[in-house]
């Protein structure tokens, strides 16, 4: 026998997928996931989109053998992430490498991997607080991670974020320094720069030289597809180099395909083709080339009018239920004797509300009542609906 393995620690579950294990290992029948994000309909089903299934229906009838993909994954996916994420007049200037990635978080690997070899010294930069993930992967991918302030508690029925205190941050970064930035839906907390506060970052962003990485794994979650990516245009218009990693996870209910993207905004159509060069090395070095059956579904769902019209409008259904069930559990916290503001609950978008609970509070959730929420206080409330919102707003109004 090898001493090898002998000196292996038992690693923490993942703070957000480790959830779904401990959840689907709880025999309680009135167990709640608001874990991961996820979205489920009214009926608590994860919903297979009609586009989705039509789109796949028009594959199946013509079935293909699967070669491998190209490194950069599937030409006409690519493309239509662009027009989707950039608009069609940006993706048409050339100056912006995009690759198929496995998921969001497979475009942020492939972006910090490119980094780490252009800028070895660089420091990452994330909000606080952020996706869970961000810090462990920009980490993994051998950089020093710290943290800009973002959220302020005090401000949840303001806005709810620290915006001087963010940009006091940037403007103390070293040039260089990377930042990673939520296009919108922020994940955890729901709060969303407006538009001047994007000018002011943006500004900074140019005056200090740093390198932007906007993650935007919910567009159309928020206000609208257009709406969510207002950003993107903003960057745009400034003439920053920057970095978009995409996903259709939730978009598309397609989250265990591992359909995303990453994009990197360059000076020129020569830039770009350059840095395409470098992505498609960390790509073939870390798992060769992309999956087919997801980027196609998308593909032709994006580039056929009449699927295109009917994913907007199924998106549009999602980001109603969700507006709605915040409404929902307003009223329901209210009526389980919860008292204070809770317009901040209305005030969030996307997926999720920064309820404010302690990790000791999300903890008895679980124990207690088998709700299953974020140590840091964050709920999917894309997971509730008529049927479990009643013994959730219980169940935090006993432990709130
Ligand atoms: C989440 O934050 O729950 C999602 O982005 C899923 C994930 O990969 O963590």
């Amino acid at each position: 026998m090898s001493a090898l393995f002998a000196s292996v620690e038992m690693a923490p579950r993942d703070p957000i997928l480790g959830l779904n294990e401990q959840f689907n290992a709880d025999p309680n029948p009135a167990k709640v996931n608001l874990g991961v994000g996820v979205y489920y309909d009214e009926n608590g089903k994860l919903p297979l989109l009609k586009c989705v299934a039509a789109a796949e229906a028009q594959i199946a009838a013509a079935p293909k053998a699967r070669g491998y993909l190209p490194i950069d994954g599937i030409a006409a996916y690519d493309k239509a992430v662009q027009g989707l994420v950039f608009g069609e007049a940006a993706a048409a200037s050339g100056r912006i490498a995009t690759v198929q990635g496995l998921g969001g978080t497979g475009g942020l690997k492939i972006g910090a991997d490119f980094l780490k070899r252009l800028s070895p010294d660089a420091k990452v930069l994330i909000s606080d607080p952020s996706w869970e993930n961000h810090r462990a992967l920009f980490t993994n991918a051998g950089f020093k991670v710290e943290s800009y302030p973002y959220y302020d508690a005090a401000k949840r029925d303001r806005g709810g974020i620290d915006i001087d205190g963010l940009l006091t941050a940037l403007n103390g970064a070293p040039a260089g320094t990377i930042v990673v930035l939520h296009a919108c839906c922020h994940n955890p907390t729901g709060y969303d720069l407006d538009a001047n506060q994007w000018q002011q970052v943006i500004a900074t962003v140019q005056a200090r030289k740093l390198v932007p990485f906007l993650d935007m794994a919910y567009q159309g979650f928020g206000q609208g597809i257009a709406e969510d990516g207002a950003v993107v245009q903003q960057f745009l218009s400034s003439g920053l180099d920057f970095f978009v990693s995409t996903s259709f996870s939730k978009s598309f209910s397609l989250y265990g395909e591992r359909v995303g993207a990453l994009s990197v905004v360059c000076a020129s159509k020569d830039e770009a083709a350059r840095v395409l060069s470098q992505l498609k090395i960390v790509i073939r070095t870390n798992y060769s080339n992309p999956p087919t059956h997801g980027a196609t579904v998308v593909a032709t769902v994006l580039t056929t009018p009449a699927l295109r019209a009917q994913w907007e409008e199924e998106l549009a259904g999602m980001r109603q239920r969700i507006k709605a069930m915040r409404v929902a559990l307003v009223a329901r916290l209210q009526a389980a004797g919860v008292k204070g503001d809770l317009s901040y609950i209305t005030t969030q978008q996307g997926m999720f509300s920064y309820s404010g609970l302690n990790a000791g509070q999300m903890q008895r959730l679980r124990s207690e009542f088998g709700i299953y929420g974020v140590d840091s206080g964050r709920i999917c409330v894309a997971a509730l609906n008529e049927h479990n919102l009643d013994a959730v707003a219980k169940a935090i109004a006993a432990v709130a």
